[in-house]
């Protein structure tokens, strides 16, 4: 028997393997001289090279085209060559499955430079990409990192419904699940007869029902997929996206606050000690791929890492805007107006140039579950906003207060009757407590340095497409 290995352990400690017999199982990269392939198992984004037996049947050397997926037994040896120290000298060779020349050319697995929309459009073959196999380990080990980080916390993973008849968000569109189709005699009409008996929508945020669990389990965080239904074809928006949310029981905003950045940086260190060799590849060919100057991913990185992130109130930060208007030519805003991102990127990058917190915004643009201010008019809201993706972060201290509450629904015209049972938390050992959304998927955007969301997520679901 020989034990298999992965290349990463090889490269790992190369000197413990040297001489020894191994087998190895990936897809090739690229042959040379009819002797050395390039191979790839995804564990990496380094390859292995194989030097094959001289002695093959020149049938089988046909078969051994790029993508092939192959199975090889064979020594390491110390490499001659100078991209790589060491190699595998193959005794034996299994091929798994040779792929035709002529689908090669059509596809996106073709050696040459393809763009990143060409790879969204054969998503399913879009793992055996360079690019795209480091975004997918970065992605895994940020959302590793998320688990590791709350559970040495001691947060609980709270698994929320996808379910729901609620819409967190107030005004976000959802979507609406029934199982009342067309050729049925009742219409979307008929709810009370749908399965739940209820109007049904896959939810925007898992936030209401992690509030309920904080509330005895004093913290938990919900890490789950998340719907809206907005028609937004922005490269930062998805119909379909990741969100990590914690909900921590005698929390206020600063605490809330201070936890959203420990997190990040946390998150950011975590990434850059173990997918260095990934960073460096996306760091070497970004402006090959996003056509535009671009500074170095690495610093960037670090540079998050190296101050406090700015924070500041959303009044202060109007006057900065309205302030330097003209200078940046954008309009000004009037208090009560959201920022559009080109404010938000002015305070980032040119004013402080460090990631923001903005907080305390006007009521009247934020949700019904945020607690209201001394000031009657603004609420406990923070968002926090990073250079080239704008919003990561979008959190508060929650209305603990029962009639506050109830006041605060009646003002944003929610309907109360499906909120029942989160209106009665405020009545059973009610505490002020705190939470935040991350976008996970604009988080990695921001660590990969990818201008589309499109580019982070395996299987994109944006408006006018849910292809494979
Ligand atoms: O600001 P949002 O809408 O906040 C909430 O849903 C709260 N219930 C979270 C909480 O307090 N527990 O969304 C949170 C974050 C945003 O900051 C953004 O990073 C991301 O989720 N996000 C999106 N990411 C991709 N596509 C979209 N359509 C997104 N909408 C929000
Ligand atoms: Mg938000």
């Amino acid at each position: 028997m020989v034990n298999k290995y992965y290349i990463k352990e090889l490269l790992k400690n190369e000197k413990l393997f040297l001489n020894k017999k191994i087998l190895i199982e990936g897809w090739v990269r690229s042959i040379r001289y009819s002797i050395f392939v390039s191979l790839n198992d995804g564990s990496t984004v380094k390859n292995l090279q194989i030097i094959l037996q001289k002695n093959l049947d020149k049938s089988i050397l046909k078969k051994i085209t790029i993508g092939t997926s192959i199975k090889v037994v064979g020594f390491i040896e110390k490499s001659l060559g100078r991209e790589q120290s060491i190699e595998l000298k193959s005794i034996y060779l299994y091929i798994h499955k040779s792929v035709d020349t002529t689908y090669i050319q059509k596809s996106i697995l073709q050696p040459k430079k393809h763009t990143l929309e060409k790879l969204r459009k054969q998503a399913h073959l879009r793992f055996q990409t360079n690019i795209f196999s480091c975004i997918m380990r970065i992605r895994h080990y940020t959302s590793f990192c998320i688990h590791k980080y709350f559970n040495k916390k001691n947060f609980f993973y709270i698994h929320t419904p996808i379910i729901t008849t609620s819409n967190c968000e107030g005004n976000s569109k959802m979507f609406h699940i029934t199982t009342i189709d067309n050729n049925s005699t009742l219409s979307y009409k008929d709810y009370y007869k749908d399965f739940f008996k209820k109007k049904t929508y896959l939810s925007v945020s898992g936030q209401l029902e992690a509030e309920s669990a904080a509330i005895g389990l004093g913290k938990v965080y919900t890490f789950g997929p998340v719907f809206r239904a907005e028609n937004s074809n922005t490269s930062k928006h998805l119909a379909e996206f990741w969100m990590v949310e914690p909900e921590i029981a005698f929390y206020d905003l600063n605490d809330n606050i201070n936890l959203a950045e420990d997190c990040i940086k946390n998150i950011i260190k975590y990434v850059l000690y173990n997918c260095l060799d990934d960073l460096y590849f996306l760091e070497k060919n970004l402006k090959k791929w996003n056509n535009k100057k671009q500074d170095f991913l690495i610093n960037r990185l670090k540079f998050v890492l190296k101050k406090p992130f700015q924070r500041i109130n959303y009044t202060e930060a109007i006057k900065i805007i309205n302030k330097e208007y003209k200078k940046i030519k954008y309009n000004p805003i009037v208090w009560g107006m959201d920022f559009q991102s080109e404010h938000e990127q002015f305070l980032v990058n040119k004013y402080f140039n460090i990631p923001i917190v903005i907080y305390n915004y006007p009521s009247c643009i934020k949700p019904f579950y945020m607690k209201i201010n001394e000031d009657g008019l603004t609420v406990k809201a923070m968002d926090i906003i990073f250079p080239y993706i704008g919003e990561i972060i979008g959190g508060s201290q929650r209305e603990e207060r029962y009639e506050f509450l109830i006041n605060r629904i009646k003002k944003t015209k929610i309907s109360k009757k499906n909120l029942w049972w989160y209106i009665e938390t405020r009545l059973f050992g009610s505490v002020p407590h705190s939470g935040f959304g991350l976008g996970l998927d604009r988080l990695i955007q921001f660590i990969t340095g990818m201008k589309n969301i499109r580019d982070v997520i395996p299987f994109p679901r944006t408006p006018n497409n849910a292809e494979f």
